[in-house]
């Protein structure tokens, strides 16, 4: 079983991030799964135009992954950019994509909608995140839900090119999607995303974290009054961190009355704090000695060439692409 998945590097990592995609990513190379995980940072340009920030997300978000427990001794580790058989993939995938599959992506209308002049990248953005997929003949990509439309185009990319070039050259591809954390709701209550500036930081201090948590959206029912958690931002949160016993009697104190949204707060940012306590640490660690980021990556992208390569060879013979090098 192969599984992969990436995040692009384009804003600090947040609890949407963590419940939504890298715990699976965890979980998955626990279970002995081959495993490959990368930063999109090719597909970060559609939208940056920040060099030094984009050096700098980079290096956060490869230590955040490290930290939070990828194992590069386990997994295959690296840059989306050590690839550049994924560029040459995408061309391939271009010639085989209809326009008006790509004009159906919902994350392109979404920019659209929020005002963003789309660039050719931003729409093409599909077929290159299904050559990151189809390269290294992916079983299993684990996602969140806003991305499930994108493997589906990815699987469906790799269907077309098999049939245009009569064989089974690619492989097709699963999203692999956790139901109950697929959409982590952010301090408003819409999708936590960085876009919307509503999120959780996971590598943030102890005292930034109460800061933040403190910014949960809630309404203004008196604290003796009995609360509806069902409708509380604050415990759709704690959800993600409580037992199902623990999580009853929070719902019993709200209902009850005389627990405040303020008590509900103090106890989640007690729970994001000691979650995250040993990967704070070891982030830290990771950021004083980008040096050894580096070299993790460096060797990942070592492993992930060969293999994207071997994929290449096979796309190039099937279409008639004579290479002389
Ligand atoms: P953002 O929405 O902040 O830009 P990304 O698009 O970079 O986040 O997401 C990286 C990964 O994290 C993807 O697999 C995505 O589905 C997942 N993810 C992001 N936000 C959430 C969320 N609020 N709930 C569940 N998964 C999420
Ligand atoms: N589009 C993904 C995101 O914004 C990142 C991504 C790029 C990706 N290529 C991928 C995710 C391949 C999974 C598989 O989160």
């Amino acid at each position: 079983m192969r599984v992969l998945s990436g995040i692009q590097p384009s804003g600090r990592l947040h609890l949407g991030n963590y419940f939504g995609a890298i715990r699976q990513f965890i979980e998955l190379q626990r279970q002995g799964a081959e495993c490959f995980y990368f930063l999109a940072n090719l597909h970060s340009l559609t939208t940056m135009r920040d060099a030094e920030k984009l050096r700098e997300l980079s290096l956060h978000l490869a230590a955040g992954y490290l930290a939070l427990g990828v194992d590069p001794t386990k997994s295959v580790f690296f840059l989306q950019s050590d690839v550049p058989q994924v560029n040459e993939l995408g061309w391939f995938l271009n010639t085989v994509c209809p326009v008006s599959l790509m004009q159906k992506a919902h994350a392109y209308k979404d920019k659209l909608a929020k005002g963003f002049s789309p660039n050719m990248a931003l729409f093409d953005y599909p077929v290159l995140m299904a050559a990151d997929i189809l390269i290294y003949d992916s079983d299993l990509v684990p996602v969140g839900q806003d991305q499930k439309q994108h493997v589906e185009m990815a699987r469906d990319l790799a269907m077309k090119f098999n049939l245009a070039w009569n064989g089974e050259v690619l492989k097709l591809p699963d999203a692999h999607i956790v139901e109950s954390v697929a959409i982590v709701p952010g301090l408003d209550g819409q999708k936590m995303s960085k876009s919307y500036n509503n999120t959780i930081e996971i590598f943030q201090t102890e005292k930034q974290t109460k800061k933040n948590v403190g910014q949960i959206v809630t309404d203004s029912t008196p604290l003796e009054e009995p609360k509806n958690p069902e409708k509380c931002n604050v415990f759709a949160l704690l959800r993600l961190f409580l037992d199902e016993d623990e999580l009853a009697e929070v719902a019993a104190s709200y209902r009850a009355g005389g627990y405040g949204y303020g008590h509900a707060k103090a106890r989640l940012t007690d729970c994001i704090n000691a979650r995250f306590a040993d990967a704070r640490k070891k982030y830290d660690e990771l950021i004083a000695s980008p040096d050894t980021v580096r070299d993790i990556l460096r060797e990942g992208g070592r492993k992930a060439r060969d293999i994207a390569e071997k994929t290449m060879q096979r796309v190039r013979a099937a279409s008639g692409i004579i290479t002389t090098y």
